[in-house]
């Protein structure tokens, strides 16, 4: 019998980018990362969901986060697609004390585009944007259950700086979480990290 010539998927040829949402999201985009959230909750990583919203719920969720001045959006595609996001909150004006600090929240790359290196480049991207924006810190949190986020984060220099016992309670389950930060700019030296 004829053996059918099938493509490996690490052989097919993807475009992938990551960008920093400015204007409103389109209808299609606005799809695309509403599908994209679902399919990351679903497999257990979409942030602080644990069931998947209603669809109008979602939609309202990003179309309010493009709305916020503090808080950066961020996408992936592969091949045109929205494929994954994060969030950058920047320090909010009254707080001058930490005013060089930045939190990063809500990263994903939803599972059907995953090892395809996006999440790093997501990553690289934000760091890139927090500089042009005089970050000097960025700090996150992840749950203990989530290990190819923690392997993301310590990989590219995030220091683990302690563990919330209590962090989050998943369909009954506590789970601890992770805290984190990464200097972007030393204070020290005046030299920039990569
Ligand atoms: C963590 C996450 C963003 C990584 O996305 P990704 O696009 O697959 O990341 P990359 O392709 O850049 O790979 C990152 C690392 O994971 C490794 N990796 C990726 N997929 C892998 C797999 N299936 N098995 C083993 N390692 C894998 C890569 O080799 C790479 O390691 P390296 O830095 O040593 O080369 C993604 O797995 C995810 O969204 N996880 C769930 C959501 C989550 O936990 N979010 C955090 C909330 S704050």
């Amino acid at each position: 019998m004829p053996q059918a010539n099938h493509i490996r998927p690490e052989d097919l040829k993807t475009d992938s980018s990551v960008e920093l949402v400015i204007d409103p999201l389109t209808t299609g985009d606005l799809n695309d990362l509403c599908d994209a959230t679902d399919a990351a909750i679903e497999d257990g990583g979409g942030f602080g969901w644990v069931d998947t919203p209603s669809r109008d719920v979602m939609e309202r969720y990003w179309q309010g986060v493009v709305t916020i001045p503090s808080r950066l959006l961020f996408v992936t595609r592969l091949d045109g697609t929205i494929c994954g996001t994060a969030q950058l909150v920047l320090p909010p004006r009254n707080n001058e004390a930490q005013s060089f600090a930045g939190q990063l929240t809500s990263l994903f790359i939803t599972p059907w585009a995953r090892g395809h290196g996006l999440g790093t480049k997501l990553l690289k991207f934000i760091e890139e944007t927090a500089r042009t924006e005089e970050l000097e810190v960025l700090n996150l949190d992840v749950r203990e259950t989530q290990y190819m986020a923690i392997k993301l984060y310590e990989n590219n220099g995030y220091v683990h700086m302690g563990t919330h016992p209590y962090y989050a309670s998943v369909n009954g389950e506590t789970v601890p979480g992770r805290y984190y930060y990464k200097m972007l700019k030393s204070r020290l030296t005046g030299e920039t990290k990569a």
